[in-house]
């Protein structure tokens, strides 16, 4: 048997603690799918006085990074603290003084992917991640492993835990966002500050990360269009749900060979797909994160609670789905440890370096501006009860070559008087040419509020 891999864990919270009580508790299990012994060696937190659920001996606990990282007997250094400053000193002197890393830190990945793993590859050393993205998810192996042969050409993902839970609470439920968001912080579900959950932050840091996968892209944050279910009204949950639709927060990524969007007008079946197109037609990849509807009989549509579900277009596979629990303690540490496993065998080193991810020898895709995708979409409007209204609308949207699928306008007395919902759903349009209409449609004397838009999903 070959010697011990020790580990060191900085940050013991919510997924520390579950990746300690893994490693203490199932020991014989991990040595014999490591074909060697794993041992918790250190565990550095801010507080040492707090109390711990896990069963970590107090010796192991203390706030000392260095003395963790720096100990000849830990060979892998586990980032469980989350942010941006602290976290990354923690991976660049880890990977310095020649410890391998695991992380889940996806905006710390998103934010410095390039420099990190440029230092890991200077220190022959690796960075694992898979339970930065889609927590108990092995969506990270699929894409670099398993889908190894195919271009992916496209992935549409529920990737954000809290967000989804938020979503089917108040959908299902009738519960109000701010109660349905202190119930997924109190099941260990939201990141430490939670706006990044529910402004689609978090989200556009796992598409960033799965972007370099997939497209070699090294998409910034901020170059991820996004938009939360922070400003979300109950009453478009209503009329979604008038229309057959859900709505879901979802991270998307198109490229070239999809017509901009997964399904093109008309429907567009598997004899369409970029299988069939020259890798020149695909040439670039659209990012983004949004609220969208959904037909209650789609796939991600049905995807519940924190669960975290992605749909990945390959070129040669054609459409696969990968679903499951996408945080919290268990679900998160599973991957976390999988990692460790993967280290102790040996097979991530291997893989880390053949893969090349976040490196300047890796020119990838281009990212296309989001205004250029094109979308159906649904428009929420408060508007005064009053004649040519609803003409004066429709026309802003023809002048941008836009057509309606379907209007719905309840009765005043309905809707609680005047100004009215008016819901419009449109035919497939240019996100930029609907976003122009947009403007003129909210400087309407008649128009009570900004207009509220998704994007739909077919
Ligand atoms: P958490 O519950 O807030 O735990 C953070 C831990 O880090 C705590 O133990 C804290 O110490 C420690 N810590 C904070 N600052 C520190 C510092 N400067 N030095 C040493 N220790 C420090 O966070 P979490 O939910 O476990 O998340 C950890 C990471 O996993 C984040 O990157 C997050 O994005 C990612 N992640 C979380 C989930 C999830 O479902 N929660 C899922 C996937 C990925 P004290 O305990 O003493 O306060
Ligand atoms: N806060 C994240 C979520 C944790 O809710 O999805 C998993 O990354």
């Amino acid at each position: 048997m070959l010697d011990t891999l020790g580990i060191a864990l900085i940050g013991c919270g919510t997924v520390g603690g579950g990746v300690a009580d893994i490693l203490l508790r199932h020991k014989d299990r991990l040595a014999s799918r490591s074909g060697r012994p794993i041992a918790l060696r250190r565990v550095v937190v801010r507080d040492t006085s707090k109390l711990r659920d896990s069963a970590i001996p107090k010796e192991l606990i203390s706030t000392d990074h260095a003395a963790a990282i720096h100990d000849p007997t830990v060979h892998v250094v586990v980032e469980l603290i989350g942010g941006t400053t602290t976290a990354k000193k923690v991976v660049l002197d880890a990977l310095a003084a020649g410890k391998h890393v695991v992380t889940a830190n996806k905006a710390l990945l998103a934010d410095a992917g390039h420099e990190l793993f440029e230092a890991a590859r200077k220190a022959e050393r690796c960075v694992c991640f898979e339970a930065a993205v889609a927590g108990g998810v092995p969506i990270i192996r699929a894409l670099g492993e398993s889908l190894a042969a195919n271009q992916v050409t496209a992935i549409q993902g529920i990737l954000n835990g809290t967000s989804n839970f938020i979503l089917t609470a108040m959908a299902e439920r009738g519960m109000s966002y701010a109660v349905a968001l202190a119930e997924a912080q109190k099941l260990g579900y939201a990141e430490a500050d939670p706006t990044l959950d529910v402004d689609g932050s978090d989200a556009a840091h796992k598409l960033a990360v799965l972007a370099q996968i997939a497209f070699g892209v090294a998409a910034r944050p901020h170059e991820i269009q996004r938009q939360g279910i922070d400003t979300l009204d109950a009453m478009d949950i209503r009329f979604a749900d008038e229309l057959g639709y859900t709505i879901k927060l979802l991270a998307e990524a198109w490229t070239s060979g999809e017509g901009g969007r997964r399904k093109a007008e008309g429907g567009k079946d598997e004899t369409d797909s970029a299988f069939r197109l020259p890798p020149s037609a695909l040439n670039w990849v659209a990012l983004h994160v949004a609220p969208v509807l959904l037909r209650h009989t789609d796939l991600l549509a049905q995807v519940r609670g924190a669960y975290n579900a992605i749909l990945v277009h390959g070129d040669i596979v054609g459409e696969t789905l990968y679903q499951g629990p996408g945080a919290g303690r268990g679900p998160t540490a599973s991957s976390v440890v999988a990692d460790i496993i993967d280290i102790a065998v040996g097979r991530a080193q291997r893989t880390f370096a053949a893969a090349q991810l976040w490196s300047t020898a890796n020119k990838g895709f281009a990212i296309e501006p989001a205004e250029r995708v094109r979308s159906r979409f649904y428009l929420r409007l408060l508007v005064a009860d009053k004649p040519g209204v609803l003409a004066d609308v429709t026309r802003i949207l023809a002048d941008e070559e836009i057509s309606i699928s379907s209007v719905v306008q309840h009765e005043a007395a309905e809707s609680g008087g005047s100004p009215v919902p008016l819901v419009i759903v449109t035919h497939y349009a240019e996100t930029g040419r609907f976003k122009t209409a947009l403007k003129k449609i909210n400087a309407l004397a008649t128009v009570a509020a900004p207009a509220v838009f998704f994007s739909m999903g077919d």
